[in-house]
């Protein structure tokens, strides 16, 4: 098949484009980003340049088409935030003649934003920490005592997330209220290890399941290192969620594993990195195309725990971010080129794995530990801006997708 990213520039992207094209599938790519990750792997026939969706969505889907009907792709497949605008216009891709896989708009919308996420898992009944959304400094600074996480309605990559430790930030943070954000999550630490779930759904029905824990930590939250595991706790919970909202396509989410069992903190209505899954025996792409291709897809396999796989890249700059020294970044690529500590029995993600963005990343952190913080904000380009979310929302109440909005309310928890 031909298959179009939805975008170039993420890991997801990086890893789907290993694993279609390792299928013998052509991939090519959508960035704004001339540079992107997809740029230096030719497992990616071709990288297009198209406009952010951060600042002109609908934009992007216009290009997208044009794209995918000069190339006479057969699948635009969304790897990245790019599903947002994609639910929204699913008619036009079908209509132009591209297969794609995007839940409604309607179901969507209750997961997209971390706010309604937290409502949608209270609702539904799936186990998180315990919190609040609040609307207003006062209503902050009356919601819960520090240690706590305060998350902004939309941001991927950590970008809207704080940790607050202190009263003091506490107060800092509602000092410079007003936000962006009209709302925030309000959210209590949860005490265990992160662990990253993949789904894949067709019209409410479970195709696809795989689970793995974040071994270490790169930069963004992301993870350098994973150990595929069971978790059949969050199944349950993944298949009711998927289930009570109709969900077609793939559905993400972060869970802390804690002593009394899974919470979910996180929920991203898309594919995330695949590999990990792959290498567990779960093929999350192959089950995206089944659905892109026919809205079904023959149930994967139960995954086999126990695979270890790592993404240098995110390796190396999270023990520039972490360490903060050369010898943490020396220590790091030692490991990796002998083959020991965390990367014994581990597979590398991405491919090539000395690709010219590794090598630059590498270079650069040891010149100056630094420079992570250029390579990890690279990303950007594929995030939906709480701007770009608002008008995607405007565009759905006028087409009759989603009700004339609520406004969210303290008092409506
Ligand atoms: N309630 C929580 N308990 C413990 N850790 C959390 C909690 N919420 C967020 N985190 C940490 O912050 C990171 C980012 O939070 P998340 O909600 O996943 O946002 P995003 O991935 O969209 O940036 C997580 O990967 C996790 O390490
Ligand atoms: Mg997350």
């Amino acid at each position: 098949m031909r298959v179009l990213l939805s975008d170039g520039a993420g890991l997801t992207a990086g890893q789907c484009a290993t694993v279609l094209s390792r299928a013998g599938h052509e991939v090519e790519a959508l960035s704004p980003d001339p540079l992107c990750l997809c740029r230096f792997t030719r497992r990616v026939r071709r990288v297009h340049g198209v406009p952010g969706i951060g600042t002109d969505p609908l934009g992007w889907l216009d290009a997208a088409l044009g794209v995918a009907a000069r190339g006479r792709a057969d699948v635009l497949l969304p790897v990245q935030e790019q599903v947002a605008v994609m639910s929204l216009c699913r008619e036009r891709i079908t209509g132009a003649g591209v297969l794609t896989a995007v839940p409604d708009f309607a179901a969507l919308a209750q997961v997209q934003d971390k706010v309604s996420a937290f409502r949608t898992l209270a609702r539904f009944g799936l186990p998180q920490p315990p919190g609040a959304v609040v609307t207003s400094a006062a209503g902050l600074l009356a919601a819960a005592e520090p240690p706590l996480y305060a998350k902004a309605p939309i941001g991927t990559a950590s970008a809207g997330i704080r940790y607050i430790s202190a009263p003091a930030e506490l107060r800092q943070l509602a000092a410079s209220w007003p936000w962006d954000a009209t709302s925030m999550l309000i959210q209590q630490p949860a005490r265990g290890p992160l662990a990253m779930i993949q789904s894949v759904f067709a019209h409410g029905e479970l195709a696809a399941f795989h689970v793995c824990m974040r071994v270490r930590e790169g930069t963004g939250g992301g993870a350098s290192h994973k150990l595929g595991i069971a978790l059949p706790a969050a199944r349950e919970s993944v298949a009711t969620l998927g289930t009570a909202l109709g969900w077609h396509g793939a559905l993400s989410a972060d869970v802390i594993v804690t002593d009394t069992g899974p919470l979910f903190i996180d929920i991203n209505p898309r594919l995330v990195e695949p590999v990990n899954a792959l290498r567990s025996g779960v093929d999350l792409t192959a089950a995206m195309l089944q659905v892109a291709g026919c809205g079904s897809a023959e149930p994967q396999p139960a995954g086999t725990p126990g695979a270890r796989t790592h993404q240098l890249l995110l390796a190396i700059l999270g023990a520039a971010q972490h360490g903060g020294q050369r010898r943490d970044v020396v220590r790091e690529l030692r490991h990796a080129l002998t083959r020991t500590a965390d990367y014994r029995d581990s597979t590398e993600e991405l491919t090539p794995a000395w690709s010219l963005p590794v090598v630059a990343a590498t270079l650069a952190t040891l010149v100056s530990p630094p420079a992570w913080r250029h390579f990890a904000d690279a990303p950007r380009a594929y995030s939906l801006t709480p701007a770009a979310w608002q008008q995607l929302l405007d565009r759905a109440e006028k087409d009759g997708q989603l009700q004339p909005s609520r406004r969210v309310r303290e008092d409506d928890l």
